[in-house]
């Protein structure tokens, strides 16, 4: 378990994390989101005492990382891949670490197969892909055996193999009862991933929340229709009780109906349809809605509050949540 309490760090005026407390628990994975620069690596880099913080506290399991005997063995990290020596072998750079924290040598022949370098294990390491180079790194996590792993961002420019890679152990070692903490800015990719969720946005807590919580909150579902009698197929929608919305390009959205039951609807009343389609509120669009006022980095066009290019029109909904998420919606439920 690991316990963040009042963490706070400032780099001159800048506030990077601002009072984070949460705990990170065993025998899941819990999914650390939120956008570029909102203060993720900093928060690991506190974690693992790789920086100070400016006020508060973490502890893992109790303690603070700096009690830690044999910290590799507690606590196991790839926070950047490419910082492993390039002119040693990927055996030697595990070999250097594990014999400077008491760790046998079988161990890294061990972990090279575990994540599928054996092969090029003599071969220098600056010569690795990105893809080689995170399963380094993911190794040298791994060398100490720790029941805490952290990923800062492991998924960044991998292929689908190694995408599909990463999750799966990561998902075998929290059922292993470990706890695994893993940053990400895609919350697509968390869906399929995390368990449980901590976002932030500038450096501070957005939302501590289960999976599926967040998933059974945020994935509004609706059917969209499309008519060349659109007036008269919302009036009778209209006169079947259902609330319809306009959704702009000639397409109408009703929330808390069937496609069946809007079908058989429209083919009493005899009106033609060119859309009948079940939808799902994209989980990416609800993320980014309630870290849309956290964004510190975004793409001139990109009118991430909404209304925007990006965002369709339409209500704002679910805004009882308080995150309004509402633009962009996918057949594909993530
Ligand atoms: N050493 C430093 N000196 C000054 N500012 C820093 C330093 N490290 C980080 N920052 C600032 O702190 C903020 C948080 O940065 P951090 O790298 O933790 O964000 P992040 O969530 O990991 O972003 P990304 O998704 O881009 O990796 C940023 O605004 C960054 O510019
Ligand atoms: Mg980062």
């Amino acid at each position: 378990m690991i316990e963040l309490d009042g963490l706070t760090k400032r780099y001159g005026t800048k506030t990077a994390v601002d009072h984070l407390s949460f705990r990170v628990r065993p025998g899941m994975i819990t999914g650390f989101l939120g956008p570029n620069g909102a203060g993720k690596s900093t928060t690991m880099r506190m974690m693992l005492d790789l920086d100070n913080p400016t006020s508060g506290t973490v502890r893992i399991d109790g303690r603070h990382y700096r009690e830690l005997d044999e910290p590799l063995k507690y606590i196991g990290a790839l926070l950047d891949a490419k910082a492993m020596h390039g002119g040693r072998s990927a055996y030697n750079n595990l070999l250097c670490l594990a014999q400077s924290n008491r760790i046998p040598r079988q161990r890294v022949d061990e972990v090279l197969d575990l994540v599928g370098l054996t092969a090029v294990a003599r071969k220098k390491s600056k010569g690795f892909s990105l893809g080689m180079g995170q399963r380094l790194g993911i190794a040298s996590a791994l060398l100490g055996d720790p029941e805490i792993l952290m990923f800062d961002e492991p998924v960044n420019g991998l292929d689908p193999e190694g995408i599909h890679w990463i999750r799966n152990l990561m998902k075998s070692l929290a059922a292993e009862g470990r706890t695994i903490f893993v940053s990400s800015h895609l919350m697509s990719e968390m869906a399929l991933t995390a368990d449980h969720l901590i976002v932030i946005g500038q450096g501070k807590l957005l939302a501590d929340t289960s999976m599926a919580d967040f998933i059974q909150q945020n994935s509004r579902s609706f059917v969209r229709l499309r008519s060349p009698q659109q007036e008269r197929l919302r009036d009778v929608l209209h006169g079947a009780g259902f609330v319809v919305v306009e959704a702009g390009n000639g397409t109408l959205e009703v929330d808390g109906a069937t496609t069946e039951r809007l079908g058989e609807l429209a083919a009493e009343h005899q009106l033609t349809l060119h859309e009948l389609s079940a939808q799902r509120a994209s989980l990416e669009e609800a993320f980014m809605q309630m870290t849309a006022g956290a964004v510190e980095y975004h793409a001139h066009g990109t009118d991430v509050h909404g209304g925007g290019p990006a965002a369709p029109s339409g209500p704002v909904w679910g805004a009882d949540s308080g995150w309004g998420p509402r633009a962009g919606s996918t057949t594909e439920g993530v």
